[in-house]
């Protein structure tokens, strides 16, 4: 059973993905915009992802026993510098839902609730993977640049990142 302390924690975790889903989508959708077609397919796929995120503690909620809780979703940011702002954003912020995740594992383990704390080592190898696949964006843009081809050239190469 999860302490009221892990729940409340597990459901604000619920409602950040939920909102990681909507930042991206929206990233997208300025992506779109932009004629950055690459760029737009990845985040897309990637808000996706987030929805997976989002579905998988909803259920390890529910399979406790406890009332999943779905809280309001604060609203995206909808305009954007230029791409390289888009990246830096979003590496910011997964670098914020690691360190949510990691304040989870803490207070599982504090808790010794060994099965939440179980549960959440995908979270942990997952943020692992997240940083880097955005930190290796970030170093491809520093090495492309964003000026005339260049940018051409990111957007393709972005667009070609599969999401596992
Ligand atoms: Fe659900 Fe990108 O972390």
């Amino acid at each position: 059973m999860l302490s009221k302390n892990l729940l409340k924690k597990l459901n604000e975790q619920v409602t950040l993905e939920f909102y990681s889903s909507n930042l991206y989508l929206q990233m997208s959708s300025w992506c779109n915009h932009k004629g950055l077609e690459g760029s737009a397919k990845f985040l897309r796929d990637h808000a996706n992802d987030e929805m997976s995120h989002m579905q998988k503690i909803f259920s390890y909620v529910q399979d406790t026993g406890a009332l999943a809780i779905i809280d309001t979703i604060e609203k995206p940011i909808i305009a954007f510098e230029n791409l390289l702002e888009v990246f830096v954003q979003t590496y910011e912020h997964e670098k914020m839902i690691t360190s949510k995740i990691n304040e989870l594992v803490d207070i599982a383990l504090s808790e010794k609730d060994f099965s939440t704390f179980n549960f959440l080592q995908w979270y942990v190898a997952e943020q692992h993977e997240e940083e880097k696949l955005f930190k290796s964006i970030l170093d491809k843009i520093e090495v492309i640049g964003l000026d005339g081809r260049g940018l051409f050239m990111i957007d393709r190469e972005i667009g070609n990142i599969t999401i596992h």
